[in-house]
């Protein structure tokens, strides 16, 4: 029974130190040892004596994103993925490539976004909670800046026929994205087409022919 409880007593631990570090960090840093076996929630520290300067930084993002694909957008972030300095600090950075009419199709992440135009003309919007919905939009231009709230639903839609970029912050080491899309159409196994059809009040082939495209 001691050491089921001292286990206990020491997950408890391992997880109120990550916890805790994510909102009042207590080191200056906690860069990434991305080779520890122990799984926490981001990753364990680095030796101090260890840490170099290029831990805190990444490179390329002035570099066009490819937009060839379906949606005409590409994501390049500078998250923990790219960045072992950004472990526990709670926030990263992307950026968005539009083609010509491109869209970033409606998605969510665990974080809040504050983004803004570089170039291009951009739609954006996002939705609220039940029962509201309501559908907040704006029309962006360069150097305009608008806020996609945690947990939103949200979109950015290039207007025009030229190439769009923009940037944004959000406070997440690794913000994640749920395409809605994805999520309802390309899970696996299959969310059940019927549910679906009942849900988006339509046929049930209507469902299964969307299915069969992801
Ligand atoms: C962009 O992506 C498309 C589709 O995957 C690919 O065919 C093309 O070669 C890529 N272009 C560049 C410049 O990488």
């Amino acid at each position: 029974m001691t050491s089921c409880f001292q286990l206990l007593a020491g997950v408890l631990a391992v997880t109120f130190t990550v916890a805790l570090a994510n909102r009042h960090p207590i080191n200056d840093f906690c860069v990434a040892d991305k080779k520890s076996p122990v799984l926490v929630d981001g990753f364990v520290c680095k030796d101090p004596k260890l840490v170099e300067d290029n831990d805190f930084f990444s490179s390329g993002l002035h570099i066009p994103g490819n937009t060839s694909n379906q949606l005409g957008s590409k994501a390049t972030p500078a998250n923990i993925l790219q960045i072992p300095g950004l472990n526990t600090l709670g926030i990263s950075l992307v950026r968005i490539d539009y083609a010509p009419y491109g869209v970033n199709a409606p998605h969510t992440h665990r974080a809040t976004e504050i983004f803004t135009v570089l170039k291009g003309i951009l739609e954006v919007g996002f939705v609220s909670s039940n029962p509201g919905n309501r559908l907040y939009t704006k029309v962006l231009r360069k150097g305009d800046v608008f806020v996609f709230p945690i947990g939103t639903i949200h979109y950015q839609r290039n207007l025009w026929r030229r190439p769009a970029v923009a940037m944004a912050a959000l406070n997440s080491q690794d913000p994640g994205v749920t395409s809605i899309e994805n999520a309802l159409f390309k899970a696996k196994p299959n969310f059940p087409s019927e549910m679906l059809a009942t849900a988006f009040q339509t046929d049930n082939n209507v469902i299964t022919n969307i299915q069969s495209k992801f």
